[in-house]
């Protein structure tokens, strides 16, 4: 592919993307822009844009392709102002939110079907954020959703999905709702856990101050995701609460379960409790 990249946000994901669309299509030429000047700055300076723009209307008139890479809440301001600019008649927009029903309706209420916008959520990433530590490897291998809305063309999804290769990923089509009800039960719901745990670890640690210090294996591998960024993460589950909230029903009468089978002391239940969990978790494709 050969055109104008615009990327908004310029962070781990937005550059991680940057780098793969450079090293697949070297003859794009790629532009960024970020609220946040250091990121801009330290873009140009590891050599994952190779130029900024002062403002959205200026990358928003040259680029054949924008992708939106800030938390949820501002992408869809973003959207909202891009729905009032001069845009190529064929530009593609997409974003990489890690929630799209929202998304989805507010591109639907402000584009109405005069802009091609393809929403999209590559399912890898990490706690780290910034652009510092944008890797053209993150996306190898992982599922990269993308939700057309029905009247999107195959001949459009098909350019999107050619600016895409270098991912390497998997780009598999998904209905919106679809999408945050898998992603609510495989990601926000084990953010949520992995902040609890934290905060009750921290809660008992003032009675018992070892807790801290021996915090390791175990309890490091299950909250990983709670040093995850806090913006990032409030919008999101703000954004999938609905999904969040049967969820998190369904893990309370799970909690309400073991609880009954501890207070029995039934031995046999927990056995066969741990058992299914390890047989499943021993399952679970080795791809990412
Ligand atoms: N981190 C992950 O694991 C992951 C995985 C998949 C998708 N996502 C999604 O990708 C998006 C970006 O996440 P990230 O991890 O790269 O975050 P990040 O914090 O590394 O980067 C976000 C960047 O957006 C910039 N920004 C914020 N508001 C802006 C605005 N109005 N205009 C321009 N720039 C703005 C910030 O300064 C920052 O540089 C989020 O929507 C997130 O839900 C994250």
């Amino acid at each position: 592919m050969k055109g104008n990249v615009f990327i908004v946000g310029l962070g781990l994901i937005g550059g991680s993307l940057a780098l793969t669309i450079k090293n697949q299509h070297p003859n794009t030429k790629i532009y960024g822009l970020d609220v946040h000047q250091h990121e801009i700055e330290k873009a140009i300076e590891l050599n994952v844009i190779d130029e900024k723009v002062d403002s959205l209307q200026q990358g928003a008139e040259l680029a054949d392709l924008i992708i939106l890479s800030t938390p949820v809440v501002e992408l869809r301001k973003i959207m909202k102002q891009l729905s009032s600019m001069t845009l190529k008649d064929n530009v593609i927009i997409t974003d990489t939110g890690s929630t799209k029903g929202e998304i989805m309706e507010a591109a639907n209420e402000v584009f109405n079907g005069k802009v091609t916008f393809i929403g999209g959520h590559p399912i890898a990433g990490s706690h780290k954020t910034g652009v510092e530590n944008a890797d053209l490897h993150l996306f190898d291998n992982a599922y990269y959703i993308l939700t057309p809305a029905p009247e999107i063309s195959n001949k459009r999804i098909s350019e999107l999905k050619s600016w895409l290769s270098g991912t390497n990923a998997r780009l598999h089509i998904l209905d919106k709702d679809e999408h945050d009800y898998i992603v609510g039960m495989i990601s926000h719901l084990p953010h949520l856990i992995a902040g609890v745990l934290v905060n009750q670890a921290k809660k008992h640690a003032i009675r018992e101050p070892l807790i801290r210090q021996m915090a390791a294996g175990g309890f490091r591998d299950i909250t990983r995701i709670a040093s995850s960024n806090p913006s990032i993460w409030s919008d999101i589950v703000m954004d999938n609460r609905h999904n969040l909230l049967d969820l998190i029903e369904d893990w309370m009468n799970e909690i309400r379960k073991l609880t009954a089978v501890l207070q029995a002391g039934d031995e046999q239940a927990i056995h066969h409790f741990f058992e299914g969990a390890k047989e499943y978790r021993d399952s679970l494709p080795s791809h990412v």
